[in-house]
């Protein structure tokens, strides 16, 4: 699929093995263009994630993409999140990698987010690929983004599968349930790429030699970092192999017929401690409000596959 005018995408972000996996799937796809990256903590702190977003854009050979650092902490909470048992330290599978020369944008993410959206009124696709805190930020420095957003697409959430984080929430949600609240309940158009359809998708050894055998940069950077990543699932999940959660929206933005959405009344917890970022969806078209997300119910796995390994193996080509 090749279209003439690309989607334009602010990714925010928390690099992380597969937020990076993600980000240079979008750079070597034609059908969306990098607007900016802004980073959020997660995955590490915000320092962390704010160098590795740059070390990505300096691999891609794109300086020229702004780079914003976001939000350090949850809206009201103490960061509790262990993402770095599952990405490394550093973020990057615990592999030394050079500081980058490029250096961030002097904005905050929020103000990034703002003055991109603003500027380019119904173009702008959101792809929040971490906690929400920067997209909920943003939204109450200038609750005008809403209209002038095209789509907000998140990888996030989890309607009908257990969680990640806790027992019924995704890690993403449950970093900053409030945030999510507030993205959530704003009138633009969210699209929930969650634990739901990313975990159907499993790249395993036998995957990654292939691309391993493409040896150009993007494809030797992916396969140095993801190890640590995938020894984390066989370790918790006694899987062979790993889910690119974050890569599953970009798929999304990419090509949307991958996948199968519902339209669902979403709702996220905030006030129980035990299910708190767990993303309530009512199946039953029952409950008080009106469906508010679209979410993401079955991806064709196979053609996703497809199509992230024709994307890297061909990058440079
Ligand atoms: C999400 O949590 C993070 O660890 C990943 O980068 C992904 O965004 C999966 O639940
Ligand atoms: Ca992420």
């Amino acid at each position: 699929m090749s279209k003439q005018n690309p989607t334009r995408i602010i990714i925010d972000t928390d690099p992380g093995v597969d937020d990076s996996m993600a980000i240079l799937f979008a750079f070597c796809s034609p059908e969306v263009q990098i607007e900016g990256l802004t980073t959020i903590f997660g995955n590490g702190g915000g320092d962390i994630t704010t160098l590795n977003a740059l070390r990505l854009v300096e691999l891609a050979g794109r300086p020229d993409v702004p780079v914003a650092q976001g939000a350090e902490s949850p809206l009201q909470r103490k960061f509790e999140g262990f993402g770095w048992r599952v990405h490394g330290r550093n973020g990057l599978g615990e592999v030394d990698f050079p500081l980058p020369t490029v250096k961030p944008d002097p904005r905050r993410a929020a103000q990034f987010i703002v003055d991109t959206v603003m500027a380019n009124p119904g173009e702008i696709t959101l792809v929040p690929l971490g906690p929400l805190t920067n997209i909920a930020l943003a939204v109450m420095l200038e609750p005008k983004i809403a209209e002038n957003v095209k789509e907000v697409v998140l990888m996030g959430g989890a309607a009908n599968a257990k969680g990640n984080a806790s027992a019924v929430a995704e890690a993403n949600i449950h970093n900053d349930p409030e945030a999510a609240k507030i993205v959530f309940e704003a009138p633009w158009k969210v699209t929930m790429v969650g634990l739901d359809v990313t975990r159907m998708t499993v790249m395993t050894p036998e995957y990654m030699e292939e691309l391993k055998s493409a040896g150009n940069r993007y494809t030797d950077f992916i396969c140095k970092i993801v190890p640590h990543y995938m020894a984390f699932y066989l370790e918790y999940d006694n899987l062979v192999g790993f889910h690119v959660h974050d890569s599953s929206a970009l798929a999304y933005v990419i090509d949307p017929t991958l996948f199968t959405t519902k339209k669902l009344y979403v709702q996220v917890e905030t006030n129980s401690p035990s299910h708190s970022g767990m993303t309530a969806a009512d199946w039953r078209h029952r409950g008080n409000g009106e469906p508010n997300i679209h979410v993401c119910v079955d991806v064709d796995n196979a053609r996703f596959l497809e199509l992230y390994k024709q994307r890297l193996m061909g990058a440079f080509k």
